[in-house]
């Protein structure tokens, strides 16, 4: 039995909600806080309101719960950043300095702290690209990010502090619905086909972008947390890579189990966000460090989308 006490920050949020379930399954339902600065809809357990804005009130939660672990997910992401640059850069540094300082006050054991493809930019070599690279990024989240990997590689330097992070690409799951991100399409378009309805993508037909399922994202989330700290060489932030894939390619894949499904494209200021980015990873040293090894392609997810979303609408024939 566990004696760590994990607080989840963002735990509404589409990786926060579903990371917040199997960290409860993994540690005990007890022993996971989940916060948030909204009260979600409804919640069994334990929850606690907090503005990661607001570092009292982060260290009265570490101390209230006798907190060892502290999960950062809360951020303004890829294209919703863009509507408003400078209130973004503060929810998104002075939020994760917040929880590093705070960390490093109340001995924090483990941090979590994911970053994102959005830390690349059209400098970057765009096929497989390295664990080591240009990081030039255009959207203001992309340069948090950068700057959040430096940080918190600074914090395990200095202070000795036990963060540890990974590279998302866009992330698909039925489980929660994304905001404010360029890939929110790809979960977007598995609702429209299980409901029967046309599809409008906001980016081109072949605009091909690293993605990953959401099974796959937690466990390797769950199994980077569980690694001997030793085996941890990489303190900005790992690569990690599950597949890539073009608009039409995922249309086609959905096309397969519903023929008659009705695809069209206009592009909005997302595409630019979307050029801007790679198109596929190289996550050679995520493998080798802690064993990260995703299970879903685009064909089995599809087919594992379709079946729970099925479920969830109560749609037959998925
Ligand atoms: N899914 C994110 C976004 O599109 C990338 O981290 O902003």
């Amino acid at each position: 039995m566990t004696t760590d006490t994990i607080l989840v920050i963002g735990a509404n949020g589409q990786i926060g909600s579903v990371l917040t379930e199997a960290l409860r399954n993994h540690f005990g339902e007890d022993r996971v806080i989940p916060s948030d600065i909204r009260q979600p809809e409804h919640h069994i357990g334990h929850f606690e309101l907090l503005d990661v804005l607001d570092p009292d009130r982060l260290g009265a939660l570490v101390d209230k719960y006798r907190i060892t672990q502290i999960y950062h997910l809360a951020a303004v992401l890829s294209a919703k950043g863009e509507q408003a640059p400078l209130p973004t850069w503060d929810i998104n540094m002075k939020g994760l300095l917040n929880v590093l300082e705070v960390s490093r006050e109340k001995k924090i054991a483990k941090v979590f702290y994911p970053s994102s493809i959005a830390v690349f930019g059209p400098s970057t070599p765009r096929v497989n690209t390295p664990q080591s690279t240009v990081m030039q990024p255009s959207t203001v989240y992309g340069i948090s990010k950068v700057a959040g990997e430096l940080w918190s590689q600074y914090y395990n330097l200095r202070y000795g502090l036990d963060i540890r992070s990974v590279r998302y690409p866009g992330i698909i799951g039925y489980q929660s619905m994304p905001g404010g991100g360029t890939t929110d399409y790809a979960v977007d378009i598995y609702h429209k086909a299980v409901l029967g309805q046309a599809f409008e993508c906001f980016l081109r037909e072949d605009t091909r972008l690293p993605m990953l399922y959401m099974d796959d994202a937690i466990r390797g989330t769950l199994a980077l947390i569980d690694a001997p700290s030793e085996k941890i060489t990489i303190r900005t932030s790992y690569n990690l890579s599950g597949m890539s894939f073009t608009p039409a390619e995922i249309s086609l894949e959905i096309k397969k189990h519903v023929p008659g499904f009705q695809v069209s494209y206009k592009p909005d200021f997302r595409q630019a966000i979307a050029d801007s980015w790679t198109q596929s990873i190289d996550d050679t040293v995520a493998r080798r460090d802690w064993g990260w090894n995703p299970r879903f392609d685009l064909a089995l997810m599809t087919e594992d989308m379709l079946r729970h979303l099925g479920e969830q609408y109560q749609v037959a024939g998925f």
